[in-house]
């Protein structure tokens, strides 16, 4: 997996996480691995993030774990080293997306208009993640900007849930969606994978629907 749009390809769902066990990391991504989504992205919101993503980098082979809410540009260099094999924006600024293909890994800028998007093809950045998805306009929304940005691979994030991600889907400018509806709190603080793993096999099975 060498660019955005290989990653989005890897799975239909990428679980967004917020960790503030590290201990948990590992755990929960042989979880989600082993319900069929290996694409893990774990937010910079806890103290625990970047070591969360050091473990999952370290112990768990079998998943690709990116860090989110990237939105300094230090963040992305500390996400890189800590192991993170992607990078995902809620935003972009010139400045954050030069740090961000500094480090070499696959990113997706996150964008709410088409201004942004412009801005971001004018890089020549093409894989975006589209967020706060639902909040800003939804499926309606997310299809209307495929009309004049045809060459845009979007993941949808914020407000997505197994009852609208089929519809995200189904959308030709969509590559995968992101949510964090696959690693309730509650699940995670009692460490019950069994249910991590069973949401993670409902996604994995989403199929677009039109
Ligand atoms: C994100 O962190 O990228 C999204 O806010 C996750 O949104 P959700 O909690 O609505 O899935």
């Amino acid at each position: 997996m060498n660019t955005a749009e290989e990653l989005m390809g890897l799975a239909p769902v990428v679980p967004v996480v917020v960790l503030d066990d590290a201990d948990a990391a590992a755990p929960l991504a042989r979880a989600l691995a082993a319900g069929g989504l290996p694409v893990i992205e774990v937010t910079l919101r806890t103290p625990a993030a970047l070591d969360a993503i050091a473990r999952i980098a370290a112990e768990v082979p079998d998943a690709v774990v990116g860090a989110g809410t990237v939105v300094r540009p230090a963040d992305a260099e500390r996400s890189a080293a800590a192991g993170a094999r992607f990078l995902v924006s809620p935003g972009c600024t010139p400045s954050l997306r030069g740090a961000m293909a500094a480090t070499g890994l696959p990113f997706l800028p996150g964008v709410a208009t088409a201004s942004e998007a412009i801005a971001l093809l004018e890089d020549g950045v093409t894989a975006m993640k589209f967020f706060p998805a639902e909040a800003a306009g939804g499926v309606p929304y997310l299809k209307a900007l495929g009309g004049p940005l045809p060459g845009v691979r979007f993941c949808p994030t914020g407000g997505v849930s197994p009852a609208n991600a089929a519809a995200y889907l189904a959308l030709p400018n969509v590559g995968c969606v992101g949510g964090s509806w696959l690693t309730p709190p509650d699940a995670v603080r009692a460490g019950d994978w069994d249910a991590v793993r069973a949401l993670a096999e409902e996604a994995a099975a989403l199929r677009p629907v039109v």
